[in-house]
C-alpha cells in the first residue's frame, strides 16, 4: 500500500472574493494524529472544505499532495478514492438513500469492476463496526442522516470512517454536541484506525476529546493559517488559559479572518 502522506503548501482560499486561507502549510502522515484548534471564524472548516474540493472555496494559489499526487487536479470522488475522508462539522441528510446504500456504494466506487465488496462481507462489516460504534442495526436501512439526532450523526460519521478505511481523515468538530459516552464511542472508533496506514487531522474546541485519542501535534489557527503548533500539552494550556497569551505573543490583535487585512 502507498504511504498516507497529505501536503499542504503555502494555500490561499477564497470565498466570494474574500481571502480565508493565508499561505497554510501543513503535513500529515501515516501513524500521526494532529489537532487542529483555534477560535471561530479562523478558517478550520474552510481548510477541511479545500481539500475535499467543495466548490465554493477558491483555490488562488498553493498545493495539496496526497501520496505526490496533486489532489487540486483531482474531482471530489477522485479525492475520496485517493483516500482522503472527511467529517462534516454539519453533516447533510439525504433522503431516499439508506446508510447502508450509501456506505456499500461508496466502497464499491473506489473498486474496481469484478472486485467488488460482496454482499454478505459488507453486511458482517457493516454489523461489527455498528457494533463497535454502539449504533442501533435500525440505523442501516434509515436514510443518510435523516432524522438523526446531533450525536447520532456524528456517530454515523465515525461508521463511515470505518467501512471506508481512508488514509487520512479530517473530522470536523466529530466531539460537538456529543454526551460523554458518545464521546468515548467516537474516541473508541477512530483510535482503532490508528496505524502506520492512516493519518488524521482533528478540528476541534475542546481539550476533552484529546484526553481520549492523544495528538502527536497540537496546531493553532488565527487569521487563516497555522500560528502555533506544539505536542499535546499545547491543547491543555489552551483549556486552562485561552487564546490570549497566544495572541499577546505574537502581536495578534484580531484572530477572526478580516476582509480588511492585506491581500
Ligand atoms: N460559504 C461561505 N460563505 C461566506 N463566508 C464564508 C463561507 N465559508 C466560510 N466563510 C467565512 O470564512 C471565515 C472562516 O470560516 P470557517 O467556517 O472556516 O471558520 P472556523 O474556524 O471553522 O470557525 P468555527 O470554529 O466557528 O467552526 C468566516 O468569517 C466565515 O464567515
Ligand atoms: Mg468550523
Amino acid at each position: 500500500m502507498a504511504a498516507s502522506h497529505l501536503k499542504i503548501e503555502n494555500l490561499n482560499v477564497s470565498i466570494e472574493g474574500k481571502h480565508i486561507l493565508r499561505d497554510f502549510n501543513l503535513e500529515v502522515k501515516g501513524g500521526e494524529i494532529h489537532a487542529i484548534m483555534g477560535p471561530n471564524g479562523t478558517g478550520k472548516s474552510t481548510l477541511a472544505s479545500a481539500i475535499m474540493g467543495h466548490p465554493k472555496y477558491e483555490i488562488t494559489s498553493g498545493s495539496i499532495f496526497m501520496d505526490g499526487e496533486d489532489v487540486l487536479e483531482m474531482e471530489v470522488d477522485e479525492r475520496a478514492q485517493a483516500g482522503l475522508f472527511l467529517a462534516m462539522q454539519y453533516p447533510s441528510e439525504i433522503s431516499g438513500i439508506t446508510n447502508a446504500d450509501f456506505l456499500r456504494s461508496a466502497i464499491n466506487s473506489g473498486r474496481e469492476e469484478g472486485e467488488e465488496i460482496s454482499l454478505m462481507k459488507f453486511i458482517r462489516k457493516m454489523d461489527s463496526k455498528m457494533d463497535t460504534l454502539d449504533i442501533d442495526q435500525s440505523f442501516s436501512q434509515r436514510y443518510l442522516n435523516e432524522g438523526f439526532s446531533g450525536g447520532e450523526k456524528k456517530r454515523n460519521e465515525i461508521l463511515q470512517l470505518l467501512m471506508l478505511e481512508p488514509k487520512i481523515a479530517i473530522l470536523d468538530e466529530i466531539d460537538s454536541g456529543l454526551d460523554i459516552d458518545a464521546l468515548k464511542v467516537v474516541s473508541k472508533g477512530v483510535n482503532e484506525m490508528r496505524s502506520e496506514d492512516f493519518g488524521c487531522l482533528i478540528i476541534t474546541h475542546y481539550q476533552r476529546l484529546l484526553n481520549y485519542i492523544t495528538p502527536d501535534k497540537v496546531h493553532v489557527m488565527m487569521q487563516g493559517r497555522i500560528v502555533k503548533s506544539g505536542g499535546a500539552e499545547l491543547a491543555e494550556r489552551l483549556e486552562a488559559e485561552g487564546y490570549d497569551w497566544i495572541k499577546t505573543e505574537l502581536g495578534i490583535e484580531d484572530e477572526r479572518v478580516n476582509v480588511n487585512q492585506e491581500a
